[in-house]
């Protein structure tokens, strides 16, 4: 038994830990500890406080949803505070909430909804005469900051709605990154020498909260919407359920995986069909959330404290395990950077075998105590690259090592520079063979000038026969070098050597990207193609004007310049010039583009391309794309074995197109 004062001290320490948590989740957007281990923080302070209530204070971070809202943005009032969530973690603490549920409804038999928790930001958005007037983040629960803008980027959030909807309505959701849109973010992260979002979370709330919403606009989020907080002038339905339908019936985005229950025991049916079923989803989600249907008993029921009594969240059990960490690898990238790797003993987590985890950085290292040696916590969420959370320190013997990055490269041994200001060593030698092949990857990948055929394998050949060694002299091949190369047949030299040649019409924003240039990823490329309309423009901006463009700052800019200045480069851009490589583009209207205001949603497997490729050429034709058939969709996409929006779209009269019309349209336009 602990006395009083070790209570005491014990509820103090985890406040304390607590809120430097919440400080770094919320507003740094950087957190320290998984989810699980914050929540179990906040399980245990609640658990004494509830024991001892004299210890109870109002600013405990029990008693509040989250932390103040940054200054940048505008500041919102929430008519209605947003709420949290209290959380459950087994099927006995599930059904302790049904028993007192129950009971506070004196018996009476009532409905539940099943959702997803989806790892997002909460945002809540204002409508008055069907106009979308505000949308905010929940800050602390009762002022958020304005993010309007940033919102309006999101194509799943209708920027007005039918004149029938009540004149003034707040509904809330939450805004998300989905996992490939995540991997994708983090992987150009890397590649740029930035440090990487931790969870989807983070990348979700990064990106709305980005000053320059033409940033936000860029990354594909989506958003739930997941509830109605409150509406003037109009009756709204009696229940919870019937609530979310009209709502999608006014045009908002709601979850398709939502259900409705008559007992618990189907709501602990769901919970478990999705602790295995997560994995496929596209959204991270990290548990249920268990509402009340009915909308007079979630009044009757109220809120205690920040938390409703009319609904739960049922957390899924967090996938982690504990490895040791036998060593820590180095990877070059593409822009030189040095990247530390673990190096674990093989491990199951959630069923999938990890070798190795991404370390970020030596700081991260460092910030983390993490030793080669070491037992180490591992978890993997989704799709996402696996994590060392940090060591078990409790289980170290003495022999752990702690690590400092190589002074030279550990591929060519050229020195290993560290810039003032950045988090990346980097290989000082730009010849570097690593650095050479990555550049030649990132080169022909999707993203860039999309050469087929020439993947990892066929690049590190042609490095080594010595017929490429640099990107210009993929233009200069010929077919009788290919075919002298091992495994390389007469038919798949001329789909090479026609690859290379479609690739010279790729859109400026693209070859921008496939340059490689240190810290320019998609995004920034797609900004910078349509402010300088060439190559040759970018190539003699000067500093000043590149840094009062608003999205570049001074180290892009320094990026951009050093680049132009380096002879090679120059070669390069001259012989890729010679070639015929397409550098220079008009800027197009969006109204010119021929699917501009056509939305496009697509079920099934695809055949001729991956569904990634069929939404960026819907997307270059001014197309949108939609992972959900609402009443805004033009076309359904019908793939191999499709999903459950065939049913929605027959029953909403959507137009079907099978692969081979979607194939057709884009050829056609
Ligand atoms: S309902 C009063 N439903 O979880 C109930 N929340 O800790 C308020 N979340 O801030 C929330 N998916 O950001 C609700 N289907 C869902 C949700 C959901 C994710 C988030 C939301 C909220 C947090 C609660």
């Amino acid at each position: 038994m602990r006395d009083l004062a070790g209570v005491k001290e014990r509820v103090e320490e985890l406040r304390g830990e607590i809120n430097h948590h919440n400080y770094r989740y919320y507003v740094l957007d950087s957190p320290e500890i998984s989810d699980a281990e914050y929540d179990e923080l906040m399980r245990e302070l609640k658990q004494l406080e509830e024991q001892y209530p004299q210890f109870l204070t109002p600013d405990s971070p029990t008693q509040r949803v989250g932390a103040a809202p940054v200054e940048a943005f505008g500041v919102v009032e929430h008519p209605l505070p947003l709420l949290s969530l209290g959380n459950v973690f087994s099927r006995d603490e599930l059904l302790a909430w049904y028993t007192r549920t129950s009971r506070l409804v004196a018996g009476k038999q009532f409905n539940f909804v099943g959702e997803h928790k989806i790892d997002g930001l909460a945002v809540a958005l204002t409508y008055v005469d069907g106009q979308l007037i505000t949308g905010a983040t929940r800050g602390d629960g009762f002022r958020g900051e304005d993010i309007t803008q940033n919102l309006r980027t999101i194509r799943s959030i209708p920027l007005s709605v039918s004149k029938e909807a009540p004149t003034r309505f707040e509904v809330r959701g939450e805004v998300f990154l989905p996992k490939e849109g995540f991997n994708k973010l983090n992987q150009e992260r890397a590649d740029e020498g930035l440090s990487l979002f931790a969870n989807p979370r983070n990348a979700a709330a990064g990106s709305v909260r980005q000053l320059d919403p033409r940033i936000t606009a860029k990354r594909p989020l989506d958003i739930y919407i997941y509830m109605l907080g409150y509406a003037e002038g109009k009756a709204t339905p009696p229940t919870h359920w019937e609530t979310m339908e009209y709502l999608e019936s006014l045009g908002f985005k709601v979850n398709p995986n939502n259900r409705l229950f008559t007992t618990i025991e189907q709501v602990e049916e769901y919970h478990r069909t999705w602790v295995e079923g997560k994995e496929s989803l596209p959204y991270e989600a990290d548990g249920i959330v268990v509402k009340v249907d009915s909308v007079d008993l979630q009044e009757r029921l109220g809120n205690i404290g920040h938390e409703p009594r009319w609904a739960i969240a049922y957390k899924f059990p967090a996938i982690q395990a504990t490895t040791c960490l036998n060593d820590i690898g180095i990877s070059v990238g593409r822009t030189g950077t040095l990247n530390p790797y673990a190096i674990l003993e093989p491990v199951s987590v959630g069923g999938v075998t990890i070798k190795q985890a991404a370390l970020h950085n030596e700081d991260d290292i460092r910030r983390k105590d993490i030793r080669i040696g070491d037992t180490v916590i591992v978890q993997r969420a989704g799709e996402v690259i696996p994590q060392v959370i940090g060591p078990i320190v409790s289980k170290r013997s003495g022999q752990e090592k702690i690590f400092t990055m190589p002074p030279r490269c550990p591929v060519c041994g050229a020195e290993a520079i560290k810039l003032e200001g950045e988090v990346m060593h980097y290989c000082s030698n730009s010849a570097c063979p690593a650095q050479v092949q990555q550049r030649l990857e990132h080169f022909v990948s999707r993203g860039g000038m999309d050469i087929r055929g020439i993947g990892e394998s066929l690049s590190a050949t042609l490095l080594q026969a010595g017929l490429v060694r640099n990107v210009a002299d993929l233009y200069d091949l010929k077919k009788e070098q290919l075919i002298q190369l091992d495994r390389m047949a007469d038919k798949s030299a001329d789909n090479v050597l026609s690859s290379i040649e479609k690739s010279k019409q790729r859109p400026l924003a693209r070859v921008i990207f496939a340059l490689g240039i240190l810290h320019i990823g998609e995004e920034m490329a797609e900004l910078l193609a349509k402010e300088f309309h060439s190559i040759d423009n970018l190539a003699k901006a000067s500093r000043d004007y590149l840094t009062n463009i608003s999205t570049v700052g001074p180290k892009l800019a320094d990026s951009i310049i050093v680049f132009f200045k380096q002879e090679e480069n120059r070669n390069i851009i001259n012989r890729l010039k010679m070639a015929g490589v397409r550098l220079e583009e008009e800027a197009a209207q969006p109204e010119e583009l021929s699917l501009a205001g056509e939305e496009f949603v697509i079920t099934g497997r695809l055949e001729a391309f991956s569904r990634q490729e069929a939404e960026a050429r819907i997307k270059a034709l001014g197309g949108s794309t939609s992972s959900s058939v609402t009443r805004r969709t033009t076309y359904l996409v019908v793939g191999a074995d499709p999903g459950s929006k065939l049913a929605h779209a027959q029953a909403l009269g959507t137009k079907l197109l099978t692969e081979e019309e979607l194939l057709h349209l884009l050829e056609q336009k």
